[in-house]
């Protein structure tokens, strides 16, 4: 029975039902839905508009679904249209005629607006610790390597040399900053907006600053139609999901490169690789390329949002129904996706005589090599660059590399070079010296994922 039958004639076709409904996304709020009803029932029993008694029956009745839905006693009906109703009909069904007062001065438009906020509020306080675990690892990882050497890319050719714990400690900088994404859209979204009323408010006289301080927010929402209408806050978790997927499909894609033969930095643990069902030899990084593959998804999420909400006219409209299925499998899916990639990394073993011998070919030396040339010897730094280009391509031509070329080769070319050279051009010393902040000499590394340990570990 729909809760609008004294204005209509007939049932609602049945094959409208599932289309309409929205209980099998929104059930996850019953807890939520729950709770902003013992809020509204609680301040409109202070206000006077339901007696005193009615407003603690419909709490003592709200309490008791919610102990019957939590321990299964209670089944949500999936027929049902969506949360909201069914929790408001089963309340009526055990108390009668109070349980129809408790949607005085409420519509299901600002009772869905709440909802959403109090389940992402939770959703987010969930997700935090997860990054921040994720974070943990790749600075204890960064502690433990801080001084290895591998080849920096730029165009995924081998450019200078930097250590593992320095690559690992820029994902923890993505990390940080996905961190903070979650807190700004928190704070935006720490608005209540129940008191919107279905988009006109309404003429009771409410306390909304007490339903707001009972359900936690610090703000109310300060326009009735902007209060019913907003999904910002959908939009921006989705974003700030989006963006943390980004940067785990940037790890993940690197894992996978680096299990690879060609690369062979690292081997994940057989508990976090999957075999192939023709070619006995295999070991591939599955969870790694789902989890890069799952970003689409999310972002997709978000694009959907946007494009759900663009076209709206104010206020509520059915399209937003659609926000909640969205913005829930946008966080569901980073979470997913956390859950194996701590562990992941946590027991991948590091190859670090692979990345110290790809370090050893690509010349990644030879600006170290030109900044020799300048620091020692006073040239300019655009000759210094042309001369060890053209050591370069004499090393090319000959087969060595920067470290075997002879000395008189060197000063067949510039008679500058001595013997200090070689050590110019010791990948630890050119891994060492760039301790500028922000660089990966393996004391900055370490301070730095100390840094990092102390902002998420203060956190908690
Ligand atoms: N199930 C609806 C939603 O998720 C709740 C609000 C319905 N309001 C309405 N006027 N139909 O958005």
């Amino acid at each position: 029975m729909k809760l609008w039958k004294g204005r209509f004639q007939k049932e609602a076709d049945p094959k409208t039902n599932d289309f309409n409904s929205s209980i099998s996304i929104d059930s996850r709020m019953y807890r939520q839905d729950i709770e902003g009803s013992m809020a509204h029932a609680a301040m409109l029993g202070e206000q006077g508009v339901i007696d005193k008694s009615e407003s603690e029956k419909l709490r003592g009745g709200l309490r008791d679904i919610l102990a019957d839905l939590d321990s299964g006693a209670l089944r949500i009906d999936p027929d049902a249209e969506d949360i909201h109703t069914f929790i408001e009909g089963e309340l009526t069904k055990r108390l009668g005629d109070t349980g129809k007062r408790l949607h005085t001065a409420r519509s299901r438009n600002d009772q869905v607006a709440l909802d959403v906020r109090l389940a992402l509020r939770e959703e987010c306080a969930g997700l935090k610790p997860q990054i921040e675990e994720l974070i943990a690892v790749l600075c204890n990882k960064a502690l433990g390597y801080a001084g290895s050497v591998m080849p920096g890319y730029t165009h995924l050719q081998r450019a200078q040399p930097i250590t593992f714990g320095h690559h690992l400690l820029a994902y923890a900088e993505m990390l940080l900053r996905d961190l903070g994404r979650f807190d700004d859209a928190l704070k935006r979204m720490d608005v209540m907006p129940l008191g919107s009323g279905a988009l006109a408010g309404t003429t009771y006289p409410l306390d909304r600053e007490l339903t707001a301080k009972l359900l936690g927010f610090s703000q109310v929402s300060q326009n009735s139609l902007d209060g019913v209408s907003d999904r910002d806050f959908c939009a921006e978790i989705a974003f700030a999901s989006s963006m943390a997927m980004v940067h785990l499909s940037r790890l993940c894609e690197e894992i996978v490169l680096w299990c690879s033969w060609e690369y062979k930095f690292i081997e994940l643990d057989d508990a976090f690789s999957t075999g192939s069902s023709i070619m006995p030899q295999k070991k591939n990084p599955d969870l790694a390329e789902l989890i890069r593959g799952k970003s689409g998804r999310v972002f997709g999420d978000l694009m959907g949002l946007l494009t759900m909400m663009k076209g709206l006219p104010l206020a509520y409209n059915k399209d937003m129904q659609e926000d909640k299925e969205a913005v829930f499998d946008a966080v569901d899916t980073l979470k997913l996706c956390l859950t194996p990639l701590i562990p992941m990394l946590e027991t991948m073993t590091v190859f670090e005589d692979n990345m110290r011998s790809a370090a050893a070919r690509g010349f990644i030396n030879a600006t170290d090599c030109a900044d020799y040339l300048v620091a020692e010897k006073g040239l300019p730094f655009r000759d210094a660059y042309k001369i060890t280009g053209e050591l370069v391509a004499l090393c090319i031509r000959k087969g060595l590399t920067l470290e075997t070329l002879p000395l008189e080769e060197y000063q067949a070319v510039c008679p500058d070079f001595d013997g200090g050279v070689y050590q110019a051009i010791s990948l630890e010393r050119c891994v060492e010296g760039r301790k500028v902040l922000g660089g990966p000499a393996p004391e900055n590394v370490r301070a730095q994922a100390r840094r990092v340990l102390g902002l998420v570990q203060g956190q908690e």
